[in-house]
């Protein structure tokens, strides 16, 4: 080495120091530096902590529920390029956020999971959290006068350590391959961080090197930091094995397999309900447009409890029955309506709606033997003493005041802007429950009825044009049962609940000459218990949507134990088909809706996958309506669900067309198509719930032709991708494992 490269050398490492010193150290040992304060809430913190440390000591931390570590700087931090810390701990359940105190605003949440899913006790784990591109979303932090980061602890509170807290000038991204795999007929989706050469990726299929046609870059749809690019091969794939070469620095190798043949059908079709793809709560405009929600349900426990004339609710048994400020429903229709979705409101029919946004049932000063309280406000208790049982009763005049028919009709009658449809109530049956402040008395099948009789009077006096949903009920046991038990439905000859309903229903509205239930509403969540999230849980996840419409599928749960009810093959729940049947039995003529469901797994990949599977069968088993409980996030796995659908203006057809795969395994495939009735698009939903194998289809009945591609999951993760690709022919398509893909015909 000359004496001049050393010359420069030593001056390219003094900058490059000169950078490095541009670090600041918020903690390494013992105690905050650099003037960092501790705000932190609800949380027992030792700084100079020996039971796992780096150097000499490091952060223990306990919080309770909902509380956090905080730290606040003196200064702002956004010009730092991320924050690198140190963690310690058992998956800690917690979330981070930044917040500036000046302008009083919070940047997005980002779970520790979004960063980690191994944080454990053994060791810390170093994590990175990039200011340009947060997780899980990938959006910037953005300017702002951030000055204070906070871990918070979510429900079950959070122990870990903490360490080397550091906020860092710079973050060098090594260019490097994340992933390559086959999709559609001949592409190869490429991701990757940093500056790499994508015109060094080739490919060789059983053997035989592959010709590159091209070479497309595409941004992910609304994270400007994420990109996919295209590789179109010249041949198309086969089975065998594929292996996709990238500069020496990764290569990929699959083993596509042999197809599953069928065929798609364009001309044998019926209608899809537009209104399945609802949700509960939107949060925008935006998000309506974005995702293509179609109807908006304004509903949940609090609502139970609205008052209009105020707009108060109460968080009922979720949250220390306390009363707080709600959103104001003629508002809340009119922006709704305005951005294309429809509305479905909430109609209260209890005695009793919360009278202000501050009172509470259960105070301590009353009631001192209480089991639990806010950690926001410790007079509020959860009225259940240590064992479980209830407190007496309160007045239910503390926190609410009367509500009748007469007050419902007002309501109504007064709203500006007109909702579709109604719902009587919410989980009424389970109110003793739910709001055991102002209803401790459990409802039998004669009140439901009645009250569902009562307040849908005077909705469709107030709004002729209305249309009724009830009785809303919680869940499969409360399907058959109601909370009085046995000897009520013994007193209703012994039948079932949501039968004897209809039949009800039926034999009202013939007498009254008009209906007042136009749709059987039910709200159903996964019986089967995935929480555990491991391997089993998420393949248990991806094929329970097969109790939706499956008769053979027998519950991986409670339900296919001893049966609470008299119906037929009780093991299997069957849910669309069991209550087609009912409704043509009971009353025929009614739509059924689902006013609540959930994928039991919001923010991870098998949560989306599954919710892609569940809007397909939606629509194939003619379902009328379904709200998701609740708002997904836009960015998040179950909202790429529904984008991937609906997003952006792009539809799923409106037609279900037949799809025949004879061989197709519905615990690890899913295939739904559709065409529209303007231009006859053909279009293909495929959700592939392998979490390691691709899969690939011979469908006949598929025309030739360009095709506007959607996909989310597999390598390339949780991002909005899509791109045109050409199809001359659908004898062998490919769907990467753990992959949602939506091809629709451009003619
Ligand atoms: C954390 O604090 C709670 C009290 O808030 C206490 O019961 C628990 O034992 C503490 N956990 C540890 C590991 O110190
Ligand atoms: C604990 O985390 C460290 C750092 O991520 C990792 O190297 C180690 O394998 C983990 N240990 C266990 C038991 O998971
Ligand atoms: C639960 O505790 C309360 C208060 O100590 C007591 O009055 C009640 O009888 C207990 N209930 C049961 C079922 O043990
Ligand atoms: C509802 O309550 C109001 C106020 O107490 C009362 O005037 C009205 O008669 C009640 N309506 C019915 C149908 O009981
Ligand atoms: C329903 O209305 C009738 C007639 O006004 C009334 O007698 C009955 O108590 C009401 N039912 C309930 C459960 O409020
Ligand atoms: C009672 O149930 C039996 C069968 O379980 C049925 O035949 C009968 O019609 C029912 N009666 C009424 C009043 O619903
Ligand atoms: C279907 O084909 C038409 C006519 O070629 C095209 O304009 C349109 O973008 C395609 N997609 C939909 C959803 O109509």
């Amino acid at each position: 080495m000359s004496v001049f490269s050393l010359l420069l050398r030593s001056v390219f490492l003094a900058a490059t120091l000169l950078r490095v010193a541009a670090d600041q150290v918020i903690y390494s040992d013992d105690s905050l530096s650099n003037g960092w304060q501790d705000w932190s809430w609800g949380t027992t913190l030792d700084y100079a902590a020996t039971n796992i440390k780096e150097d000499s000591s490091s952060i223990s931390v306990n919080s309770t529920a909902w509380s956090a570590l905080s730290l606040k700087s003196p200064s702002t931090i956004g010009s730092f390029a991320g924050l690198r810390f140190d963690i310690a701990g058992n998956q800690p359940e917690v979330q981070i956020y930044i917040e500036s105190t000046v302008d009083n605003v919070q940047a997005p949440t980002i779970p520790l999971t979004a960063l980690s899913q191994n944080v454990n006790t053994t060791g810390f784990t170093s994590l990175l959290l990039d200011f340009s591109a947060l997780p899980p979303a990938g959006d910037p932090l953005g300017a702002g006068t951030w000055d204070r980061i906070n871990l918070q602890a979510q429900g079950n509170g959070a122990v870990y350590n903490i360490d080397n807290i550091i906020l860092v000038d710079s973050i060098v991204v090594e260019p490097k391959f994340l992933s390559a795999e086959p999709i559609g007929t001949n592409t190869i989706a490429v991701t990757g961080q940093g500056d790499i050469d994508f015109s060094k990726v080739t490919a060789q299929l059983n053997g035989k090197a592959v010709k590159v046609t091209s070479v497309t870059t595409v941004p992910s749809v609304d994270v400007s930091t994420k990109s996919i690019t295209y590789i179109t091969l010249a041949s198309r794939f086969s089975s065998g094995t594929l292996s996709i070469l990238t500069d020496g620095a990764a290569s990929y190798t699959y083993t596509l397999p042999a197809a599953l043949s069928g065929f798609v059908n364009q001309f044998n079709t019926y209608p899809i309900n537009p209104r399945v793809y609802g949700v509960n709560f939107p949060t925008s405009a935006s998000y309506i447009q974005h995702l293509g929600v179609t109807i908006s349900r304004k509903g949940g426990n609090a609502e139970t409890a609205y008052n209009p004339f105020g707009d108060f609710t109460n968080a009922g048994n979720d949250w220390y029955f306390e009363n707080r400020a709600g959103d104001n429903a003629d508002n809340w229709i009119s922006w709704v309506k305005d951005a294309n979705s429809e509305a479905i409101l909430l109609l209260p029919a209890l005695d009793w709606v919360s009278k202000d946004a501050t009172s509470y049932s259960y105070p301590k000063t009353v009631y001192p033997d209480q089991a639990a309280f806010d950690p926001f406000n410790a007079d509020a208790g959860n009225g259940q003493f240590a064992n479980g049982s209830w407190v007496s009763p309160p007045d239910p005049s503390h926190a609410y005041t009367p509500w009748n028919v007469t007050a419902a009709k007002t309501y109504l009658t007064g709203l500006q802007n007109k909702p579709e449809v109604i719902t009587i109530d919410n989980e009424i049956e389970i109110a003793s429950s739910t709001h055991q402040d102002m209803h401790p008395t459990p409802l039998g099948y004669d009140e439901i009825f009645e009250r569902v009789i009562n307040f849908s009077a005077v909705a469709k006096e107030a709004l002729p044009d209305v249309q009724v949903a009830a009785p809303s009920t919680c869940a499969w046991w409360f399907y058959w049962t109601s909370a009085v038990g046995d000897a009520d439905k013994a007193a209703h000859n012994g039948s079932d609940f949501l039968p004897w309903f209809l039949a009800q229903m039926q034999t009202h509205d013939k007498n009254a000459k008009k209906r007042f239930l136009d749709f059987l509403d039910i709200h159903y969540y996964f019986a089967p218990d995935t929480s555990a999230n491991d391997d089993a849980a998420k393949a248990l996840r991806l094929r329970m949507s097969r109790s939706l419409w499956d008769p053979t599928y027998v519950d991986e749960s409670w339900i296919s134990g001893p049966a609470s009810n008299s119906q037929p093959n009780p093991d299997s729940v069957n849910l669309i088909p069991r209550m087609h049947t009912l409704i043509e039995k009971y009353y025929p003529g009614t739509k059924l809706s689902i006013g609540e469901w959930s994928s039991s797994a919001d923010t991870d990949l098998t949560g989306g996958l599954l919710t892609v599977d569940m809007l397909g069968i939606f629509g194939r088993y003619k379902l009328d309506q379904a709200t998701y409980w609740a708002t997904p996030d836009e960015k998040g796995p179950v909202g790429l669900a529904y984008w991937l659908f609906r997003g952006y203006g792009i539809y799923f057809g409106d037609l279900s067309a037949q799809v025949s795969i004879p061989k197709l395994d519905p615990n690890v495939l899913g295939v739904y198509a559709s065409t529209n009735s303007l231009h006859n698009n053909a279009t293909l939903v495929v959700v592939n719930k392998s979490p390691t194998d691709p899969v690939a289809l011979d469908i006949s009945g598929i025309p030739k032709g360009n095709y506007f591609l959607r996909h989310f999951g597999g390598q390339a993760g949780v991002a909005k991708f899509q791109t045109t690709i050409s199809i001359e022919s659908t004898q062998y398509l490919v769907v990467p494992a753990y992959t949602a893909v939506f091809l629709q015909q451009r003619k």
